[in-house]
């Protein structure tokens, strides 16, 4: 956000339009996308901006100024407050500070895993390969690291061949070279109305539109997709349908085989293509078959190292319907990278080959599991949807709660959950909920102080942070 003027992403459509700003405020200001002390614009520029009158601008600031968010001082502007000091804000803070409940990365011991097996494995490259993983390579990667691939995702339980491989910096990147290489003037993206912020951030960059369609704790509903896809329309039609059926984020869902079929046949009633990233897929020891293996001459599939094993690896692999789909990638990959990293392409490929990467995996899965099983436990009185094996859970609140509230009142207290708000693609409207990231902080202690202050605001109610002791 540095430098740059601050704007809504999306405004509410419902109600006043000052509110629906006040709310954007609340909401990236308990997202963190605006910090403690950042610098709302000028209210002229703002209204410039957005084309709203100064009085609508005027009362949003005084509206979030009411809701203690912001403080205006003359002369200068308005910033974003800090957040509230306290005895009980003491209480919460871990040794780094506020205690990050907001992002999905694997366990501290695994990221160690990762780089210990590293400095074991760099001495072992002969110079001759070095040399050669120095240089530029191919664009879908080399032929061995493809075949390693090729290898990781057949344990996906997807057949996969080499040459419909092409290796990326990471699932993101693999996601937007995916949509670079698919999207078409007036295509449009169906994609489950709750989702991972990586793909509105990308659809956005590119321009494309996301429908979104409701999902329920079994991942996108098919008659909600059916009937999108069927829905006439002036312009364009929904092309592809980005899905995550292994773990989704947000929610946490595990898409049954019958559903998966079911969407495999409508991708084919409708001529849709699939792009299934599977980046928590291989967490889970018990997965249904993926929509690649149901749907292969449709389905574009991500395999991604970066939750299983090591994040900074930032690796993923690909695998596209034909080969001919592969060079289309390769092309989209070529002007945003050249090629992923060689030397990391590499590494993953001799983790694959010598049990690395399944030792680290299963590192992961133990500590992961460990974590669920203490959120579930502090957290069962209220509504929680989660897979054990997954990195975050999805907590449902009582009314009157929204997630932007606990949200911010758990920022109070030093604590920081994302909101439902942050992820609602589409326009859709977020349910009261909050993601719960659970390997982020460094140790169960700090998990469990953390998960504590939750459990104690849930049951004091909204507005009450600052009291809570
Ligand atoms: C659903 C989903 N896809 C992709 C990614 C990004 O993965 P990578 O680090 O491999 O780019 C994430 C990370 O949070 C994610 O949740």
């Amino acid at each position: 956000m540095a430098n740059a003027m601050w704007v809504p992403r999306s405004l509410k459509r419902d109600g006043p339009r000052y509110l629906a700003i006040a709310d954007a405020i609340q909401q990236d200001v308990a997202s963190g996308r605006l910090g403690a002390g950042a610098q709302l614009p000028p209210q002229r520029e703002l209204a410039d901006r957005l084309g709203l009158d100064f009085t609508t601008i005027s009362r949003a600031y005084s509206e979030a100024r009411r809701r203690g968010l912001v403080v205006g001082h003359v002369g200068r502007g308005t910033f974003v407050r800090p957040p509230a000091e306290s005895h009980a804000h003491a209480e919460a803070i871990g040794p780094g500070g506020v205690i990050d409940l907001t992002a999905n990365v694997p366990v501290q011991r695994v990221v160690v895993a990762a780089g210990d097996a590293m400095a074991r494995t760099l001495p072992k490259i002969p110079a001759d390969a070095l040399h050669r993983l120095f240089g530029y390579g191919r664009n879908a990667g080399s032929d061995s690291h493809r075949a390693a691939g090729a290898d990781w995702i057949a344990r996906h339980d997807v057949p996969a061949t080499p040459e419909r491989i092409a290796i990326t910096n990471g699932a993101q990147h693999g996601l937007a070279v995916i949509l670079m290489a698919l999207l078409r003037p007036g295509d449009i993206i169906a994609a489950e109305s709750l989702n991972y912020s990586g793909l509105k951030g990308v659809a956005d960059l590119l321009g494309a539109r996301i429908e979104g369609i409701a999902g329920d704790e079994q991942g996108i509903i098919p008659d909600a997709l059916r009937a999108a896809c069927a829905r006439p329309r002036d312009g364009g039609r929904i092309k592809i349908v980005v899905c995550a059926p292994t773990i989704h984020n947000p929610t946490g869902s595990v898409m049954p085989t019958s559903r998966r079929q079911e969407i495999a046949a409508i991708a084919r009633e409708h001529d849709l293509t699939l792009v299934e990233d599977d980046t928590y897929g291989l967490l889970v020891r018990s997965a249904p078959r993926p929509l690649a293996s149901l749907a292969p001459e449709r389905s574009y599939y991500i395999a991604g190292l970066s939750k299983g094993v090591a994040p900074g690896l930032r690796i993923a692999y690909v695998l596209a319907p034909t080969s001919t789909d592969v060079a289309r990638l390769a092309d989209a990959i070529r002007l945003t990278t050249w090629m992923a990293v060689p030397l990391m392409a590499e590494v993953a490929a001799r983790w694959i080959g010598d049990g690395t990467a399944d030792r680290i995996l299963d590192i992961n899965r133990q500590a992961t599991a460990e974590r669920q099983t203490l959120a579930r436990a502090m957290l069962s009185r209220w509504r929680i949807r989660s897979h054990p094996e997954a990195f975050h859970l999805w907590l449902e609140l009582p009314a009157p709660w929204t997630g932007a509230q606990l949200a911010l009142d758990a920022r109070q207290r030093g604590v920081l959950v994302t909101p439902a708000e942050a992820f609602a693609v589409g326009g859709a409207t977020a349910p009261a909920a909050v993601r719960v990231s659970l390997c982020s902080p460094a140790d169960m202690p700090a998990l469990e102080q953390a998960l504590g202050v939750i459990g104690r605001l849930l049951d004091l109610g909204p507005g009450t942070g600052i009291a809570m002791l």
